[in-house]
């Protein structure tokens, strides 16, 4: 038998499939596709306290092997999250993390207190990494000291777990990684988009109507996997890495989790192959079978010990 489950901050997902923030709306539309209750987890689209419109368009753009996007958190607000989305989801057999955005401490702590007693949102990703915003997103996340003290913060408040997304926009991120274990955090995503810009050559002037946006796709596979490899060396005995970025194969997924990740994220590649997700979980189950590995969690930073 192939256990692929995973018991991460007290709570059994079914496998460590999840599909990433932003890239799969919440979970609604997907059901036309596939069964969503194969998945480990579905992390929603960022949600604030208030409807946000996003940033004016083009927000998207191509670029090789990946894509730039400053959507700008368009999202309904929480209230209309749970009045109108959480009862299309509610029936589903997989668990539901909520990406947190707020433009001030207060405002991340009123969302997460809102979804307080929404049984099938079983834990929050803290939004501090998001490039496309002027207020909130990075501005908390590239300052160790505000950051400390936002997590900490919520902690106090807050009954379900808290997992951080951080953004790879910084010189080390352990020095991040440390300050949100230090404020109690209980997981970390590893990693958000990477700032970039595209200028249209023929326009002569950026692509975005923001001109910078965060890059996502296969690029920044080896960004992501060697930052969640020196997270995990420097303390993956003491918090669980979720890995996000670039993955859109079982290969490259099983890449975050020997370099420690113990669930992981498909992103980027549900906008060019809806059943990404659905052929990552099968492809992992494979290799374990052929390799003769029983339990997920022996691959978990399986590259460390290798050497
Ligand atoms: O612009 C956006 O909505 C992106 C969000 C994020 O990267 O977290």
């Amino acid at each position: 038998m192939t256990n692929l489950s995973v018991k991460l901050f007290d709570i059994k997902f079914k496998n460590p499939v999840w599909v990433a923030s932003g890239t799969f709306g919440y979970g609604v539309e997907a059901q036309e596709i596939f069964d969503v209750s194969k998945l480990g987890a579905v992390v929603t689209k960022g949600i604030s306290l208030k409807p946000r419109l996003g940033n004016e368009t083009p927000r998207i753009v191509e670029t090789p092997c990946g894509m730039l996007n400053s959507i700008g958190l368009q999202n309904p607000g929480v209230e209309k999250f749970l009045t109108e989305i959480y009862p299309k989801i509610e029936h589903l057999d997989t668990h539901f993390i909520a990406n947190v955005f707020g433009e001030s401490e207060e405002e991340y702590v009123e969302v997460c207190i809102a979804l307080e007693d929404a049984p099938k949102v079983v834990a929050y990703e803290l939004n501090v990494s998001c490039p496309n915003v002027k207020k909130g997103g990075i501005v908390f996340g590239h300052d160790p000291v505000v950051l400390g003290s936002l997590v900490e913060s919520i902690k106090k408040r807050i009954k379900k777990p808290l997992l951080v997304k951080l953004s790879p926009n910084v010189t080390d991120v352990r020095e991040f990684a440390k300050v949100c274990i230090e404020s109690g955090a209980d997981g970390l995503v590893l990693i958000n988009t990477l700032l970039g810009m595209k200028i249209n050559i023929r326009k002569k002037k950026p692509d975005l109507a923001t001109k910078t946006g965060g890059l996502s796709g296969p690029a920044i596979l080896p960004i992501a996997v060697r930052m969640i490899y020196q997270v995990y060396e420097a303390f993956g005995d003491q918090i669980p890495i979720i890995g996000v970025g670039g993955i859109s194969t079982w290969e490259d997924a099983l890449e975050h989790v020997m370099a420690g990740a113990s669930a992981i994220q498909v992103g980027t590649a549900n906008f060019f192959d809806p059943l990404a997700p659905i052929k990552v979980l099968e492809g992992i189950e494979r290799y374990m079978k052929e390799e003769g590995i029983q339990d997920f969690s022996e691959l978990i930073g399986v590259a460390h010990r290798s050497e």
